[in-house]
């Protein structure tokens, strides 16, 4: 609270009663988390209806994450055993607690770490957080402005003209595409660096052969996935494997004792335990019926005037997730941010919207008239397109400039947050130091990083997606009129 505000009223539960509205006009939820807030119905349900005695600190034999020798070491082993790991730790910081750690046991100040330029902003914590210096491949955007997996051939040509100690991939992407793991962790290893996956939206990958196969089955030596986002695991519980020599496992411990709570919620580590024992309890079936579920909805969705669904032209089929349907709304003349807002108004939330497409995320355990509320939804919204707007002219080129071309990076990101900063209009930012890491959230991907120079592109896009109704995050001024830079 600022000095001077009007005194707040005490009486007032503004977060709780917000989640209280959100729950009771029971929308579709085509979002995470994984469980749609519908595991009362499935094996996890006396978990979620008894969580206030069930929260419970290190009491003795319940172990400690911190130094775990008996149940938590136990979970962990078991989720190691089926994900095929060599070691697994916990993490309630997310996969962004689990990519940090990573980043420090990869990589110290004098390193550098080679990743995707679009990594998500997890990712520049990871650089904060071990001092190691960024160095960006590119990521092609296809057609519909989404980002293709890293290509081999863009990796190998960063890698040829500096030696770093990792290779970051994001695979799957946000939207569910994947990458050649495979390639890109012998291009890695032969430059003798180790390949991290982050796997955030992969924790259902290599259960059921519909599905993609995970990365650590592909070769990477590091994968951290998020379970809370496609398994019933809660908001914020993921796991961090490691698989192979190349990254050494004493110092991914040794990160994540310094970087989690020592007061850990044991709901959400019971969580991570449970979500595994419903992958092996339950086996492939339910990811099976999940995918032919998914090829039908798809294929009724594509029937909408205006409605395309991305993937179903591709011209080769490349490896992706089922489970997410990207809804192209170009044919409708307006932007997937309007497409999603009139979705919502007619009680189906999406996953995430841009300038030309909705995701929809679904899981195995949605109730089947959701499906039905969501066709309903969108043809209405097919019949009569909200008014607008309009994606803006150029949003592609000017996407693509910020997924191919970066400014110069004038210091490490750990070092510039630590400079004087100013605040400018966003309008005259281009030529300065970014002091943010300004990110259209979801997904997340920062467009500035600290210690950059920005470029005009970067600034245009951020004008755009504020302009077009995305939201973005890292920015001191949620307005976007100003961003901070380096003094
Ligand atoms: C690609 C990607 N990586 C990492 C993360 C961070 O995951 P978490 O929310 O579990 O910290 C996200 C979250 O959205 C993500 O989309």
């Amino acid at each position: 609270m600022k000095r001077g505000d009007p005194a707040p009223d005490q009486a007032r539960l503004p977060l709780a009663e917000a989640i209280l509205r959100y729950v009771e006009r029971m929308p579709a939820r085509f979002h995470t988390p994984g469980h749609k807030g519908r595991a009362g119905t499935g094996p996890l349900g006396w978990w979620l209806d008894r969580a206030a005695e069930l929260d419970l600190t290190e009491v003795p034999g319940l172990d400690d994450l911190h130094a775990p020798t008996g149940a938590i070491r136990d979970a962990q082993a078991l989720a190691a055993a089926l994900w095929g790991a060599d070691a697994t730790w916990f993490s309630v910081n997310g996969s962004t607690g689990g990519l940090q750690a990573l980043f420090w046991a990869a990589a110290g100040p004098a390193d550098t770490v080679l990743l995707p330029r679009l990594a998500h902003r997890s990712a520049i914590g990871g650089l904060l957080v071990s001092g190691a210096r960024p160095r960006y491949y590119p990521i092609t955007l296809d057609q519909l402005g989404l980002p293709l997996p890293a290509a081999p051939e863009q990796v190998a040509a960063a890698l040829a003209h500096c030696p770093v100690r990792a290779v970051l991939v994001t695979s799957p992407t946000y939207h569910g595409r994947v990458a050649d793991v495979a390639a890109l962790a012998s291009l890695a290893h032969r430059h003798g660096a180790a390949l991290i996956a982050d796997e955030a939206h992969g924790a259902h990958f290599g259960f059921h052969p519909a599905y993609p196969g995970s990365s650590l089955a592909s070769g990477a030596d590091a994968a951290v996935q998020s379970p809370h986002k496609t398994l019933a695991a809660w908001t914020q519980a993921a796991w961090v494997h490691v698989k192979g020599g190349r990254l050494d496992p004493e110092r991914v411990s040794v990160a994540l004792d310094w970087l989690q709570t020592t007061s850990p919620s044991y709901l959400l580590l019971a969580s991570l335990d449970l979500a595994r024992w419903q992958m092996a309890r339950e086996g492939p079936d339910p990811w099976g019926r999940l995918a032919e579920r998914a090829q039908a909805l798809a294929a009724a969705l594509a029937g909408q005037p205006g409605i395309g669904v991305a993937g179903d032209r591709d011209p080769v089929a490349a490896p992706r997730d089922p489970a997410r349907l990207v809804l192209d709304v170009e044919g409708l003349g307006v932007t997937g941010w309007a497409v999603a807002d009139a979705l919502q108004s007619r009680g189906v939330v999406a996953e995430t919207a841009d300038f030309r497409t909705v995701v929809l995320l679904l899981g195995p355990w949605d109730p089947p008239d959701w499906d039905r509320q969501l066709l309903a939804a969108v043809a209405a919204v097919a019949a009569a397109p909200p008014a607008g707007p309009r994606p803006p002219d150029g949003w592609l080129e000017l996407a693509r400039a910020v997924a191919a071309e970066w400014g110069e990076q004038v210091l490490p990101p750990a070092e510039a947050l630590r400079r004087p900063r100013r605040q400018v209009a966003l309008s005259r930012a281009a030529g300065h130091v970014a002091a943010e890491a300004i990110s259209p959230y979801p997904p997340g991907t920062p467009v500035t990083v600290p210690g950059e120079r920005i470029r005009p592109e970067a600034v245009a896009y951020l004008d755009l997606v504020a302009e077009g109704g995305g939201r973005v995050q890292g920015a001191r001024d949620p307005t976007l009129e100003t961003v901070q830079v380096l003094a």
